[in-house]
This record gives C-alpha cells, sequence and structure tokens, in this order.
C-alpha cells in the first residue's frame, strides 16, 4: 500500500472512532475564561492551576521594566544558540542557583521543557547494562525517553509497588543499576504516587528514582515544591523534574540533583545539548512567577478543597470519577460519551475537553477537568448535574 494510501485509511478509522483529534483555535483569554467558538467559556482544560498566567497583574509589571531605559538584553526574544555555545544567558545561572537553593540541593538544571527533560533524561544517565521499572501509566514523554535509552525497560502496574518490589527483587545482581520512574500527581488520573514508599523501596534495592512533578509542582508542598516537598522526601530523589508550563505559568523545565549528576547530564544529554537554549525573556519570568507562587499557600489550599468538594458532587451525581487531586478526570467510558459530555459542558459554558485513547487506556475516555485556584464553588456547581444528565 502507498504511504498516502495508507494514511488516509488510518485518518478515516480515527473518524470512524471518534478519535481523530483537530487544533482547537483558541480565543482571547481573560482570567478564567477563554474565547472559544465566538463565546467565553470557563477554561478547565488548561494547566494554569494557580491562575497565574491568566492574572494580567504580574505580567503586567514584568512587562513594565521592558521599557526603553531597560536593559533589553534581559528581555531577548531569543537565545540564538545552545546552551553550550552561545545560548547560555546569565539568567540560566540565576534560575538555576534560585532553584538549587529553593530545594536545598546542589545541582538544578533548566530544560526547554519537560518533553526534552523526559526524553533526555534517562537516554544520558543510563545505559545497556542497566534497567528502567516504570510506572504503567507514566506520561508518554516519560514512555518515549525509556523507549530512546539504551537500558531494559519494564512497566509495572499503576500505583503497584508490590509489583514493583518483586521486578526489584527479581533484577537484584543482574544490572549495573535499577532506576524508578513515576509521575508524582498523574496527568490524566489526578492520583498520586505514594513517594515515601519509593524512597523505601529505591534506598532498600538501591535504585536511582526519578520523580516527574510536572503537576504536582505548584500544587503541592508549603512553598510549592511539589508533592515531594509535602510528603518530606525531598533529599531522597535522585532526580526530580519539574516543568515551568503548568502552574508555573511560564515555558520550560528543571531537574533537582546532585551536583555531579548535573554536570553528566550537561555533558551527555542530548535533549539539553542539541537544542536552542530558552530565550532570556522567559528564564526572567519563570524566575519572577517562581518568587511569586512560594507564598501562594492559601491558593494551594483552596485548589485542593475544591477538588475535594466537586469529586464528591461529581460522585455523588453518579459519575466515575478517579484521582485525589486538583486533576479531576470524569470517566465516561466511550469515546463518544465523552465528546458528547464535552459538548453539553460547552453549551453550558465549560470548555473541559475529552481525553480520548490513546492518550489514556481504551475504554476510558474522559473529560479531564483542570481545576483551578482562581475560581470557586459557585463557578462549577452546575457540571455534576450537567454530567448526569448526558451519562
Ligand atoms: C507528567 C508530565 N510530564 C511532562 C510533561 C511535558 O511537559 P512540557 O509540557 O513542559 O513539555 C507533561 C505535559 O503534559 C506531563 O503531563
Amino acid at each position: 500500500m502507498k504511504l498516502q494510501e495508507g494514511i488516509e485509511k488510518e485518518l478515516d478509522a480515527l473518524r470512524v472512532q471518534k478519535r481523530f483529534r483537530t487544533l482547537p483555535e483558541m480565543g482571547r483569554r481573560s482570567g478564567a475564561a477563554v474565547g472559544s467558538g465566538g463565546g467565553m467559556l470557563l477554561n478547565l482544560s488548561s494547566n494554569d492551576y494557580l491562575g497565574i498566567g491568566d492574572e494580567g497583574q504580574l505580567r503586567d509589571e514584568y512587562l513594565q521594566a521592558f521599557n526603553p531605559e531597560c536593559d533589553a538584553d534581559e528581555f531577548s526574544m531569543s537565545s540564538s544558540s545552545s546552551r553550550l555555545l552561545t545560548g547560555n544567558h546569565r539568567a540560566y545561572g540565576e534560575l538555576e542557583e534560585y532553584l538549587a537553593s529553593w530545594y536545598g540541593r546542589d545541582g538544578a538544571l533548566v530544560f526547554n521543557s519537560g518533553y526534552h527533560a523526559n526524553i533526555g533524561i534517562l537516554p544520558a544517565l543510563s545505559s545497556r547494562h542497566d534497567l528502567i521499572l516504570c510506572d504503567k501509566l507514566n506520561h508518554a514523554s516519560i514512555i518515549d525517553g525509556c523507549r530512546i535509552a539504551e537500558a531494559a525497560f519494564r512497566r509495572y502496574r499503576h500505583l503497584d509497588y508490590d509489583h514493583l518490589e518483586a521486578m526489584l527483587s527479581e533484577s537484584r545482581g543482574k544490572y549495573r543499576q535499577v532506576f524508578i520512574v513515576t509521575e508524582s500527581v498523574f496527568s490524566m488520573d489526578g492520583d498520586l504516587a505514594d513517594l515515601r514508599k519509593l524512597c523505601k523501596l529505591r534506598e532498600r534495592y538501591g535504585a536511582f528514582l526519578i520523580v516527574d512533578e510536572a503537576h504536582g509542582a505548584g500544587t503541592f508542598g508549603d512553598t510549592g515544591q511539589g508533592l515531594c516537598e509535602a510528603a518530606g522526601v525531598v533529599d531522597s530523589v535522585d532526580v526530580l523534574v519539574g516543568t515551568f508550563g503548568k502552574a508555573f505559568a511560564s515555558y520550560g523545565a528543571y531537574g533537582i540533583m546532585d551536583g555531579m549528576v548535573r554536570d553528566y547530564l550537561v555533558n551527555t544529554m542530548r535533549s539539553l545539548i542539541f537544542t536552542t537554549a530558552l530565550p532570556p525573556i522567559m528564564l526572567g519570568w519563570s524566575m519572577r512567577v517562581l518568587e511569586k507562587q512560594r507564598s501562594m499557600m492559601k491558593e494551594r489550599q483552596h485548589l485542593q478543597n475544591l477538588a475535594k468538594r466537586f469529586r464528591n458532587a461529581l460522585k455523588r451525581s453518579g459519575i466515575t470519577v478517579n484521582g485525589e487531586s486538583h486533576i479531576v478526570p470524569a470517566i465516561t467510558g466511550e469515546n463518544r460519551k465523552a465528546v458528547l459530555a464535552a459538548a453539553a459542558l460547552r453549551e453550558a459554558g465549560f470548555l473541559a475537553l475529552p481525553v480520548r485513547p490513546p492518550t489514556v487506556p481504551e475504554k476510558t475516555a474522559r473529560i479531564r477537568f483542570s481545576l483551578r485556584a482562581d475560581i470557586c464553588w459557585d463557578d462549577i456547581a452546575a457540571i455534576p448535574e450537567i454530567l448526569h444528565a448526558v451519562s
């Protein structure tokens, strides 16, 4: 079959299965509302969990500093080169020093995105003499990193640490190093890794633990470091990955680690070395947001309280709901039902998009609600009834 014919056939199949994706056209953003299809909708599909990105004041303050007298270099829109050539603007050093001191570790490294981080760290650190053990529901970027790495790679059942321990026990003495990789707050189910348990397993089996805090950073922990902070294990994690593009309302990512690991990644991590560095204007903004969000404990508490109430209300309406965080997936099972539910929500003024396989396992299509700290109960109180009516 010719390539074009094959593509056409696959696209047709996606349409039939209600899995055909298009890039939605998004309009103006105003606080928690976003323009879509000619109207303004409450945005429950963004990862701006603290509402920082859509809150104008901080952004205005940052941009006001950009005036004819300012040091234009600080606001440069491009770094025009890899970090190892001329792209390593001093804003990188400032941000990494800030991150290392905040987490109380000696190494921090900023990456272009969480995707760059996850496809680069494991392939750089592991070799063909190693084994990677990966939670079955880890994000696609982590899976891609495992696939690129030369190490053997196995998946343990989601959050099943007995299964993980059996794998660790079985692999004893067979590998140079075993790596464990997990998300902290799972992006599609909103459930939480038991980080204390994972740290105990790391200790017991001499494993190297990588925790992706993409959805935990900013939303958990007294100062917003993430679920590792809340669980008191920041010092026991070998590499903690955080992203700037979600609660921190910026773009990019970071890793927290020991200095030697940092040096090694600088020398070997292909997705750090062979890509253009982030623009200084973005690095400066990330720094601003980090400083601002540290004191947003009230917002973090409000977010989790809101999630608890919303989850309970959905359950009372007979909706199947997973997880225990600000990510609230209402499971519809069938793709068609997820699409219908999203349409009914849109009609009522909510933007809450359906998530379907292959992003989530087969028969577990869902509406993934990303709650945010800049809304209150009254804003979302109508949703359980709407979902009940279409279920
Ligand atoms: C768990 C997890 N890790 C990594 C990423 C990728 O981060 P980024 O959007 O910065 O590339 C995502 C993004 O959706 C994610 O959910």
